[in-house]
């Protein structure tokens, strides 16, 4: 049986769908086949993914959501399992970023980037993780960030909602084992989006949303906790980590001085 026939009437449910990776995953999943709940705050921009492919018509749907409110959370899964059937993958993707040089420490920046990165993944899981227990299947996708293993310099506010995520994920894992339900975490490295474009910096192996979506795509059913790309700049994050603290400041020293 080809891939497109294997994957054919899965359901997806992407937040974050209205524009860069989700937006191309979305799109990917619906030309294999897959029913996708494409869910955001902005209605229009979803509707306008569908609009813009009518090759995929019947398959992309918009759902509209704030993934900072919990109940919301919990009526938007309900309803795209009435109307479109089982979610088979929850890809928990919505995010924000700012970078925040020391001198603009923010407290509220720390606060809005928590809500949405952070305790927006904790709503998903949460609305997920009933239905798909009770069922015993399902596989949740949470998006977490390279950024998330190390404390990165301006990356403050978004870095510590990334690690709390990868952190909540590796929490929740083994006790999920053995339940039918499978929790995973996707990390990527920079991926051109309106969230990179505030960067000031030379972002190594930057890659499109289209690649970021292959990447996934090519993991969807692995199995495998974590989904790393672009794959050598993960990796070298990967060893960074390793470092003893004296080293690794030694490092991210000289990139608070660039
Ligand atoms: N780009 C990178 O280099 C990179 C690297 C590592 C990790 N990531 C992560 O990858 C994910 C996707 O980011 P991206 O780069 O594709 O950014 P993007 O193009 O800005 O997309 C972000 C998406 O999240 C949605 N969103 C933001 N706040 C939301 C909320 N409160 N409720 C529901 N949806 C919300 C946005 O839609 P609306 O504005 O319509 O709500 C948009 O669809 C994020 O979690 C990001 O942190 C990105």
């Amino acid at each position: 049986m080809s891939e497109t026939n294997l994957q054919a009437g899965r359901v997806a449910m992407i937040t974050g769908a209205s524009a860069g990776i989700g937006r191309a995953l979305a799109i990917r999943l619906a030309r294999e086949g897959w029913q996708v709940a494409l869910c955001a705050r902005r209605e229009e921009a979803l509707r306008a993914v569908a609009d813009e492919h009518p090759d995929l018509a019947g398959r992309l749907h918009a759902y509209p959501l704030d993934v900072t409110d919990v109940a919301e959370s919990m009526a938007v899964f309900r309803a795209v399992e009435e109307e479109l059937g089982e979610i088979d993958t929850l890809i928990l993707n919505a995010g924000d970023y700012d970078p925040m040089p020391l001198d603009d420490f923010d407290p509220a920046l720390f606060r809005r980037l928590a809500e949405v990165n952070y305790l927006g993944a904790v709503n998903g899981v949460g609305a997920a993780l009933g239905p798909m227990r009770e069922r015993r299947r399902g596989q949740i996708l949470v998006t977490a960030s390279l950024s998330a293993y190390r404390g990165l310099p301006q990356a403050a506010p978004y870095g510590a909602s990334k690690a709390a995520v990868l952190n909540m994920a590796e929490s929740l894992r083994p006790a999920l084992d053995g339940t039918g339900v499978t929790l995973r975490v996707i990390n990527p490295g920079f991926v051109k989006t309106r969230l990179t474009e505030k960067n000031r910096f030379h972002m190594p192996q930057l890659i499109t949303p289209e690649e970021a979506a292959g990447y996934i795509h090519r993991e969807i059913d692995a199995g495998g906790f974590e989904i790393i790309f672009p794959k050598r700049f993960a990796w070298t994050l990967k060893l960074l980590r390793l470092l003893p603290y004296r080293l690794y400041f030694a490092l991210t020293r000289r990139m608070v001085q660039a």
